[in-house]
Parts: structure tokens; C-alpha cells; sequence
């Protein structure tokens, strides 16, 4: 018997990275998944890839940037399911760039996909909560989000921006049965951190008292942990998951 059995979850950002092993996990949990990201080839491949291994995972093209793409997956969703008791707002990217080199560009597509997406996805999911008296939120914040990165001033305005966000949707939603939390993963071994030079990455390692990369995996069992009801008295926190980088 699973922790999530016949629960039903969304996860965005999840045909690769650590929203494809986060899908995985729910799935092994017993949850019915659903999970949201804009590249369909990715999304459909890793769909079958799953289902052939029996997990009860679907596949929705969704770009977080856009709210009627948000309505229309959640729709179709409580249309096949009746409800939706977790989301996972883990869908995010990064353009990183130094203050002055950063572009206005930059500086919007960052903003648009980590606060924005952030927003839309739960703004359209809420009210499905509200219904049922139920469910848990979780956004994914970054360890940069609390204390800065050298070439990432949007990126980290976005990653402290969701970590305020779910302090106020805890505050604002509790009543309604909604707990709110967010994860603050270290650097993890996906393609966003192929773009790091080494050097960075050395460095990074060899702060953490860990000694090494987060797997997606450890992600994921935080994710899973929070959607549980082994959590059931946590709601506001930021629970960093990082081998012990900020301590
Ligand atoms: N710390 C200190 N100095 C740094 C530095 C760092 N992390 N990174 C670059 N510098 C220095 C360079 O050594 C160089 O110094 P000199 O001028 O003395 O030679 C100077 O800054 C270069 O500045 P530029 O503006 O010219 O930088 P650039 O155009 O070469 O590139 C950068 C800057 C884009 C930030 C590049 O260094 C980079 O990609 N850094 C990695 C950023 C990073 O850590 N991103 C994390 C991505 S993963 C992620 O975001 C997931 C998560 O949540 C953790
Ligand atoms: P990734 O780049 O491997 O995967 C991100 C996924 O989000 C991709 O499948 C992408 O297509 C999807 N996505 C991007 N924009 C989208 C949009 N507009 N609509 C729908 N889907 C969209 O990244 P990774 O590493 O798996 O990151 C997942 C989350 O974890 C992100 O929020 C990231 O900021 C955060 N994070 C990652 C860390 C790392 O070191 N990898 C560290 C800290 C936080």
C-alpha cells in the first residue's frame, strides 16, 4: 500500500529533471498523476516510458507561462478525476547572466515561467482545493533563493519570490485545509546544471557537507514527504534539501 494511494497529483515541469522523477515517485506511491510541461516530445516520451512500467501517469502539453493553457489542464483533469488533492508548481528555468550583461528578455522569460507559471497554476488549481476542504501545494524554491548566485539575478528573485508566495498561501489558505510548503533543493544533477561551468560546480561540492550533487530523487522524496500525511501539521515552511550547503 502506497502513501499517496488513489491520490490524485500534479506535476509540472515533469518530462525530465527532477519533475520526471517526481512523477515516478507519486506513481510508486499508489497516486494517479498528472503531469503538465511544454515540451510534448519529452512529455510523451516519458508518458509511455512509465505507463509501460504500470504506472497511472498521463501526459498534458501545459505552458505555465499562459493561463488558459493552466484552465484547460485542470479541467480536463477534475473532468476524468473529480479532483486534485496535490500540485507541485516544480516547473522553472534559469538564463543566467551577470547584472550588467543581463538582457530585459533575460530578466521577462525568467519572471514569466517561475513566478508567473508559479501563480497561474495555482490560481486555477485552488479552487478545486477549496471544493473538497483538502489538499497540499508545493513550489520549488532553490537553495540560491536564500542566499544569492553570482550570475542570477533573476533567477533568484524568482526562487525568493516563491518561497514569500507560499508563505502567504499558507497563511491564506489553511482554513480551507490547504497546507502550502516549498522545497529548497542544493544543485542537482539535470540538465539545468549542465550549463554551470565546472568550475562552479567543484566549488559547490566542496561546500557541501554532503560531499556531492543532489540526485533528482532526493527532490522527489521531499515532495512526497510534504504531499503526505506524515506531514500533515507542517504549512509555511521552506525545507531545504540541499546535503547541508546552507546551515
Ligand atoms: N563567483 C565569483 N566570480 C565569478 C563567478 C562566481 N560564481 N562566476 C563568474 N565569476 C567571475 C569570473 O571569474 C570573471 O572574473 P574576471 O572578470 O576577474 O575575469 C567575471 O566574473 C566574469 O564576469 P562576466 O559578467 O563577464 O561573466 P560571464 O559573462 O563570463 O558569465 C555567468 C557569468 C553567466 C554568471 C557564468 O559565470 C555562469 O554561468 N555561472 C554559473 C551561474 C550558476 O551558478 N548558475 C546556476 C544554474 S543551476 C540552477 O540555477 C539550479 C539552482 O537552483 C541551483
Ligand atoms: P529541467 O530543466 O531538467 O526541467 C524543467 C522542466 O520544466 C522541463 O521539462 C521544461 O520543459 C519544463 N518547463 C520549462 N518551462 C515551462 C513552461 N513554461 N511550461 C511548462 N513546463 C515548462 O530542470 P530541473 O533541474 O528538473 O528543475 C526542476 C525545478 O527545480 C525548477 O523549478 C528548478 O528551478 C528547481 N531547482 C533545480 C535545481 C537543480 O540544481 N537542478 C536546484 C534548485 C531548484
Amino acid at each position: 500500500m502506497g502513501m499517496l494511494e488513489q491520490k490524485v497529483v500534479v506535476v509540472t515541469g515533469g518530462a525530465q529533471g527532477i519533475g520526471l522523477s517526481a512523477v515516478e515517485r507519486f506513481a510508486e506511491e499508489g497516486a494517479i498523476v498528472s503531469f503538465w510541461d511544454f515540451n510534448s516530445d519529452k512529455g510523451a516520451e516519458s508518458e509511455s516510458l512509465l505507463k509501460a512500467k504500470g504506472h497511472d501517469v498521463r501526459f498534458q502539453q501545459v505552458n505555465v507561462t499562459d493561463m488558459d493553457s493552466v484552465k484547460a489542464a485542470v479541467k480536463a483533469l477534475v473532468e476524468e478525476t473529480g479532483k486534485i488533492d496535490v500540485l507541485v508548481n516544480n516547473a522553472g528555468i534559469t538564463r543566467d547572466a551577470s547584472l550588467l550583461k543581463m538582457t530585459e528578455e533575460q530578466w521577462q522569460q525568467v519572471l514569466d515561467v517561475n513566478l508567473g507559471g508559479v501563480f497561474h497554476c495555482t490560481q486555477a488549481v485552488v479552487p478545486v482545493m477549496v471544493e473538497q476542504n483538502s489538499g497540499c501545494i508545493i513550489n520549488t524554491s532553490s537553495v540560491v533563493g536564500l542566499y544569492g548566485n553570482f550570475g542570477q539575478t533573476n533567477y533568484v528573485a524568482t526562487k525568493s519570490g516563491v518561497i514569500g508566495m507560499t508563505k502567504v498561501w499558507a497563511r491564506e489558505l489553511g482554513r480551507k485545509g490547504i497546507r502550502v510548503n516549498a522545497v529548497a533543493p542544493g544543485f542537482i544533477a539535470t540538465e539545468m546544471v549542465d550549463t554551470v561551468p565546472e568550475k562552479v560546480i567543484e566549488k559547490m561540492v566542496a561546500q557541501t557537507p554532503l560531499a556531492r550533487l543532489g540526485k533528482p530523487e532526493d527532490i522527489a522524496n521531499a515532495y512526497i514527504f510534504l504531499s503526505s500525511d506524515l506531514s500533515s501539521f507542517i504549512s509555511g515552511t521552506v525545507l531545504s534539501v540541499d546535503g547541508g550547503l546552507v546551515i
